[in-house]
């Protein structure tokens, strides 16, 4: 019985340890390690003496208990573990269609104003013409002005809107999965960023944004060369999301967070 408690340890520790050294998330690494020990247990249970045959009444409630063990252990272990919340999800997809809807919108939004300007141009020749025949009444008011209701995209307002389009950035972007700021996220595969508006400029972030390859964090060479700093950022945030995110990164100064120097190759 120890031995096979053993050989469970080991493999189990084997195989978190292949498995911490591809990066594959921690709760994943956890669980495999356990399926190892569960796989002992069950090995362990095949060689226990064998129980007294029971029947009747006896047995249904015997297996009965056993069902119910086994279902609370599963719950209570499921619940245990972090959830996926779908709400969480449905809002992000929403932000980032929101964006396509409301260009949408605008480009007809420009349409019409292109029209409302055509319609006034005739109005006005028109104008001119009765003038010229002797009238001298304009009989139609001029047409009504282009709708005002154009919203400007959400970037191109005052500085406020920028730093909050920049956070939402962050968070729609999921940089946070590998990067840690204010003390939150990053599970240890990028750079903490608190500090990095003391060691590079607005351009230079939205560079490192735009194209990961640009520069390369100290120390940070192993990721820098297999590329974990996804390259598809460019195509994912339009150019005033990205400076949006990268004056909003700028403001983090916080000298006395170890944000790795960034290295131009
Ligand atoms: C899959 C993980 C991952 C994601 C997602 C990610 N990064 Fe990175 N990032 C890294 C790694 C690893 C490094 C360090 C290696 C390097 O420089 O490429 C890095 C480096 C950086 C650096 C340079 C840090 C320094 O000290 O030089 C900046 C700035 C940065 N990332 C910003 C972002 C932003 C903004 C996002 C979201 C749009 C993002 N990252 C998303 C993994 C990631």
């Amino acid at each position: 019985m120890f031995k096979k408690l053993i050989i469970a340890l080991v493999v189990g520790g084997a195989v978190m340890a292949v498995a911490h050294s591809q990066e594959v998330p921690s709760d994943f690494q956890i669980l495999w390690g356990l399926f190892a020990i569960i796989g002992a247990v069950v090995f362990m249970l095949l060689d226990a003496p064998p129980l007294k045959t029971m029947s009747g009444g006896k047995s249904f409630f015997a297996v009965l208990t056993f069902w119910i063990v086994v279902i609370t252990v599963c719950i209570a272990g499921a619940s245990l573990l972090p959830q996926f919340d779908p709400e969480d999800e449905r809002e992000k997809i929403n932000k980032l269609l929101e964006k396509q809807r409301a260009a949408s919108q605008q480009g007809k939004a420009e349409e019409l104003i292109a029209r409302a300007k055509a319609l006034d141009e005739q109005v006005k020749a028109l104008e001119e013409r009765l003038k010229t025949l002797g009238t001298g009444q304009a009989v139609v008011a001029s047409a009504a002005p282009p709708p005002a209701d154009a919203k400007p995209s959400a970037a191109s307002g005052g500085a406020g809107d920028v730093m909050k389009v920049g956070e939402e950035q962050w968070q729609l972007q999921e940089c946070y999965n590998c990067h840690k700021l204010r003390g939150e996220g990053g599970k240890k595969r990028g750079p903490e960023l608190d500090n990095i508006g003391t060691l590079l400029t607005v351009e230079e972030i939205q560079e490192k944004i735009a194209n990961p390859k640009s520069f390369m964090a100290e120390g940070f060479e192993k990721e820098w060369k297999k590329g974990v700093m996804p390259d598809k950022f460019k195509d994912l945030m339009d150019p005033k999301e990205m400076l949006a995110l990268a004056t909003w990164l700028g403001s983090f100064k916080n000298t006395s967070v170890n944000t790795p120097k960034p290295i131009k190759q």
